[in-house]
């Protein structure tokens, strides 16, 4: 390997002068205003695996593009397909930024830039890893191929068909996905659990026109008083959700499970004092850990009403939005907790007012077989890329595709995580390390070598 691994140290300045160029394309999948820059993206990494040495194509879809190649010279051997997203969350609030978010600056040991730890930092590790492989050898030990998706943050609505009409063609022993977190600084991670998602705008309308709140209040029910008890009605004080039915298909945790997660290094006073909160708040019997990895939760995502301009205006508003969010855990299905959500807030509406539920996007939740050969090899290629054995964790985020990936192609996926906690993703400031990206390319190279020796 050492030839290999010669060459990905030799090219190091090529890997970080790529992922600059690559982040100053402001690739915002939600915002229509940006399709011809998440196009732009789309094409970047095209040319990227082109001149890497794959087979490439940018495939058109109803909503952005999906990038595709491969290299099957090893028909012998297994094959891997690797995940990646080249859309970006929008960077608001910008003024929060040390500099423009598309513009990306290297402080000391990281890069920062909007994307660039979510996720084109971690997907372009694994695209100079296997690249440099092949441009060093000639050939891969094993079959890869590739899918950069440009819509994972907004739910991947346009991927599930993309996959179901290409299935064969993107047939794999195993995906290979880097959009996750190592467990802490120095403690490399695989990723064995992804939540799933419920997201939906609720919209609670009253009068025909917004009113004088003193000529009105009093005999017309506020849509804003009767959003805020409808939102209040899904969680109790210490945030158990109190949708009935809402925890009948949880998986609950196993003692083992338990004592692995309490066994991992967790600073709890220093995860507080970091996000600056007097005190955590959760399920109770529960902890930390087990709450954010393993417990389903809701929480409010925005709420528009009324006048948030400056100053005061005494105004009955004659509408309320509401956008909230459910993360799920195995085995929660969206669908029906969407139905039980429905049917609750419909039966607490008030006959006042109208209530329309919008649901905006959705992920299904993911467990992985934590002792499958892949992951074994993953595990053993990434002490080898990061000099420490991994920890297995979960999280509580979601990539809508990985439940896709299992149902149309049969394949786990090797989740691995890059990235840490504190990185900003889809914050101001957002960083990555380039000792990590380094690391990561590193570690892609060894992975191959020992998923082909499996
Ligand atoms: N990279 C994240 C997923 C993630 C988040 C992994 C936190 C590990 C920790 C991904 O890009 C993401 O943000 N996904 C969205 C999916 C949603 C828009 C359907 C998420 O989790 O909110
Ligand atoms: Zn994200």
């Amino acid at each position: 390997m050492n030839d290999v691994i010669q060459k990905i140290r030799d090219e190091k300045d090529a890997h970080r002068a790529k992922l600059q160029e690559w982040l100053r394309i402001p690739s915002v999948s939600t915002d229509s205003r940006h399709n011809a820059d998440t196009r732009r993206a789309a094409e970047f990494i095209l040319a990227e695996l082109q001149e890497s040495g794959f087979e490439a194509r940018l495939n058109d879809t109803p909503g952005h593009p999906v990038v595709t190649a491969e290299w099957l010279g090893a028909p012998d051997a297994r094959t891997l397909l690797v995940y990646g997203h080249y859309d970006v969350q929008p960077p608001d609030p910008v003024a929060l930024w040390r500099h423009g978010p598309f513009e990306p600056v290297i402080e000391g040991e990281n890069i920062v830039a909007r994307g660039a730890t979510d996720d084109k930092g971690q997907a372009l590790a694994l695209i100079r890893g296997i690249g440099a492989f092949l441009r060093v050898r000639g050939r891969l030990p094993v079959n890869v191929k590739f899918l950069i998706e440009g819509e994972e943050e907004i739910g991947s609505p346009n991927l599930e068909p993309f996959i179901r009409g290409t299935r064969d063609a993107l047939a794999a022993d195993a995906v290979l996905i880097a959009d996750c977190s190592q467990f802490a600084p120095g403690i490399p991670a695989i990723t064995v659990g992804l939540k799933g998602l419920v997201y939906l705008e609720v919209t609670v309308t009253g009068p025909n026109r917004d009113l004088h709140s003193g000529s009105f209040g009093g005999a017309v029910e506020n849509p804003g008083h009767a959003l805020c008890r409808l939102l209040s009605s899904l969680k109790d004080d210490d945030g158990r959700v109190t949708i009935p039915g809402f925890y009948d298909d949880v998986i609950p945790l196993t003692d083992e499970e338990r004592a692995a997660f309490r066994a991992l290094p967790f600073d709890e006073e220093r995860y507080r004092a970091d996000l600056g909160v007097a005190r955590l708040h959760g399920e109770p019997g529960f902890t930390t850990l087990e709450r954010v990895w393993a417990r389903p939760t809701l929480d409010v995502n925005g709420l528009v009403c009324g006048w948030t301009g400056e100053g005061a205006k005494t105004v009955l508003p004659a509408r309320a939005t509401g956008k909230f969010s459910m993360r799920l855990v195995a085995a929660q299905d969206p669908a029906k907790i969407q139905a039980l959500v429905t049917e609750h807030l419909n039966r607490l509406c008030p006959p006042t007012v109208s209530l329309e539920v919008k649901p905006l996007h959705g992920a299904e939740p993911v467990l992985v077989p934590a002792d499958s050969p892949y992951l074994k090899a993953a595990a053993r290629a990434v002490a080898r890329g990061f000099g420490k054995e991994p920890v297995f964790m979960r999280e509580g985020g979601s990539i809508p595709v990985v439940a896709t990936f299992k149902k149309v192609l049969g394949a786990d996926s090797i989740l691995l995580g890059l990235g840490l906690n504190d990185d900003n993703a889809h914050s101001p400031n957002e960083k990555f390390s380039l000792e990590s990206f380094q690391r990561g390319i590193e570690t892609v190279a060894y992975l191959l070598e020992e998923v082909a020796a499996l």
